[in-house]
């Protein structure tokens, strides 16, 4: 929720830091804004409602020059998406800016402190409270901006990624963190800040992520310096960071969403290199091998996630418990963390999570730490919170996902947690050899598998044309094919905005078949698997209430593709693999219905990438 960059060196900032928005534009889009020092020291700060590009418009006639800027593209949480609201937030003299991500929870209270002193706010939001609060403490002891940023940070409850400029002092930004990400890259002479890597890796591959209670002063022609809130100096780590440029682009595809979606079937292999041993059909997670003893002793495992990666948890649950014995339990991180739940050392707790960032998650993994936990995250961001909070893990290594709607995190997820549900299986002898065996070689087929499926693009395009009329769409399967129906749904409410419900086909009878008549489309998520028969008795109750049913078989269907209006066919896989080939011909359906509907794909209206707050 939110992106921020910032820059200081020895070149014009304005365009490093439209280029890094761009880059994070996928954390919120609600509206933009730029502030930038000038050689004559003036302070300028140009924001608009909208995306990045409506500001480079607004900005085409206005003074952008100065080496030293910070930038924002904004997700809203406190006051609605508009020019006033949008970051930065000048100081009441306008001598200070300041960009925010994260939300203040006692800003009221400051506020009203603030106004009583004769402070006026421009904005309704949560972070001019903050940078009133530094400039009047700044100037009410006369202090210097370090020092002021450290007690006004003491004031505050919440979380914050924030970076400020003074105009009095244009050679130096002050940022700090507390439960939301910032990165500091290290060029020569020259810095760069961001919420995550991707603006940075084009200047430099050196970083220094923040961890929370940190306060970096960057100054110009000078080292980087971590403080915290007392001034006490943080020793910093420079890490090196490795990222594809490409990876940050579209390359030929209109969206990233359908680059994503193609993207699949090499990320499968990339999560799975180093870790499948072809030759001994093996498989090796390293940390399995080095916390064999807390995994394989653990007496339940609990799955905390949100969204995608809590469907991804899912069928996680089934993995584990039916290859490897052992108890799953699966929360909503967000629910997980207001529940008292009963932790115990003995449990392990999975954490799941794309971004490495979501808030819920990351303080559901605090908490479970807290009561003593073993904790393992899966996570596709490098670098990012979740990783650094839990004890050991395993990253997915999809590349950077960058459509709002998730697709390859999902399935780089789901290959994980079957490699993680094989090797403990292997280590706990709860598999036979050959059960083993012929799973680890299934696996290692799903790409070209999946290659098969991207191959149904434009008939699924095709049908896609006959569904935007639908307000309401029901979405069935059952076993592994549960999950896959709640994740289809889910991305089909995300970027179309046509409700649908994903739904245990068996369910559908205790209530959701009353919503069943001509006008409802009821996609049936059907393999050939241990449950087809069933499932097939819950196609024919649809049909008998008229139903449109469109159904995703395996190949050489005999039965449901009898009934079903339309039927699209699906490589046959083994059951607990089902998810891999069937979840991605419904993000291609969901993605041509939005596309069909003129939706912004990749930007899909109130939601953003990243959910940093609460
Ligand atoms: O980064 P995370 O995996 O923790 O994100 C969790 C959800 O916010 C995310 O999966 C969300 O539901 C996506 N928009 C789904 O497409």
């Amino acid at each position: 929720m939110c992106g921020i960059v910032g820059y200081i060196g020895q070149r014009d900032a304005y365009p490093i830091l439209i280029k890094g928005l761009k880059r994070l534009e996928y954390r919120g889009y609600d509206s933009a804004g730029v502030a930038i020092i000038n050689r004559g020291r003036e302070l300028n700060v140009y924001k608009t409602k909208g995306k990045v590009s409506d500001l480079e418009h607004f900005v085409e006639d206005k003074d952008v020059s100065g080496t030293i800027g910070i930038a924002h593209t904004r997700w809203a949480t406190h006051g609605e998406p508009c020019t006033e609201n949008a970051h930065p937030h000048y100081s009441q003299t306008k001598r200070l800016a300041l960009i925010h991500n994260g939300i203040i929870e006692n800003y009221a209270s400051l506020k009203n402190k603030l106004q009583a002193k004769g402070y006026t706010f421009q904005s309704s939001t949560d972070t001019e409270v903050l940078v009133q609060l530094i400039e009047f403490i700044q100037t009410s002891h006369e202090l210097n901006l370090l020092t002021a940023v450290q007690l006004a940070l003491q004031e505050v409850i919440g979380a914050y990624a924030i970076a400020v400029l003074d105009k009095e002092n244009p050679n130096q930004i002050i940022a700090a963190r507390k439960s939301s990400p910032l990165v500091v890259g290290i060029g020569e002479g020259e810095f760069f800040l961001a919420s995550d890597a991707t603006p940075i890796v084009e200047y430099t591959d050196k970083v220094v992520y923040l961890d929370d209670g940190e306060i970096a002063v960057i100054r110009r022609d000078e080292k980087l310096k971590v403080v915290n809130l007392d001034n006490v100096e943080c020793p910093h780590d420079v890490k090196t960071v490795t990222m594809n440029l490409g990876q940050l682009e579209k390359g030929g595809y209109p969206h990233f969403m359908l680059k994503e979606i193609f993207e699949q079937p090499d990320c499968i292999r990339d999560c799975m290199r180093g870790r499948i041993n072809v030759e001994a059909d093996n498989v090796v997670l390293s940390a399995v091998i080095d916390y064999k003893k807390q995994l394989l002793s653990a007496k339940r495992f609990i799955i905390v996630a949100c969204g995608t990666s809590w469907h991804a948890a899912l069928i996680g649950k089934h993995l584990i418990e039916s290859l490897c014995r052992i108890p799953v339990e699966v929360e909503y991180a967000s629910e997980f963390r207001y529940h008292n739940p009963v932790i115990d050392a003995d449990d392990v707790v999975i954490a799941i999570s794309q971004s490495g960032e979501t808030a819920d998650t990351l303080a559901a993994v605090e908490l479970a730490k807290s009561r003593g936990a073993f904790i393992y995250g899966i996570c596709n961001a490098i670098g990012s919170s979740i990783p650094r909070a839990t004890h050991t893990g395993s990253y997915i290594h999809v590349g950077p996902e960058i459509g709002v709607a998730s697709t390859k995190a999902f399935t780089g997820q789901v290959t994980v947690l079957a490699m993680l549900a094989l090797s403990m299986a292997k280590e706990k002898n709860s598999i036979d050899n050959h059960t083993f065996v012929n799973i680890v070689k299934e696996l290692q087929q799903i790409p070209e598998k999946m290659e098969e499926v991207l191959k149904e693009n434009e008939h699924i395009a095709q049908l896609a044309k006959i569904f935007t009329y639908a307000k309401n769409c029901i979405y069935l399967g059952r076993g592994y094919s549960y999950p896959v129906a709640l994740e289809g749904a889910l991305k089909l409410k995300e970027i179309s905005y046509i409700h649908a419900e994903g739904y245990p086909a068996a369910e559908m009878k205790h209530g959701p078949i009353a919503l069943v008549d001509e006008e409802m489309p009821v996609v049936v998520i059907a393999p050939h698997d241990d449950l087809y028969e069933k499932v097939l008795s819950n196609v024919q109750e649809v049909k008998a209430r008229k139903g449109r049913v469109i159904a995703f078989v395996s190949k050489g269907d005999q039965m449901i593709s009898q009934i079903a209006d339309t039927c699209i066919e699906l490589p046959d896989t083994m059951d607990c693999l089902t998810p891999l080939i069937a979840t991605v011909p419904l993000q291609m359906l969901a993605y041509h219905i939005a596309v069909c509907k003129g939706k912004n794909v990749d930007q899909p209206r109130n939601l953003a990438k990243s959910v940093t707050v609460e």
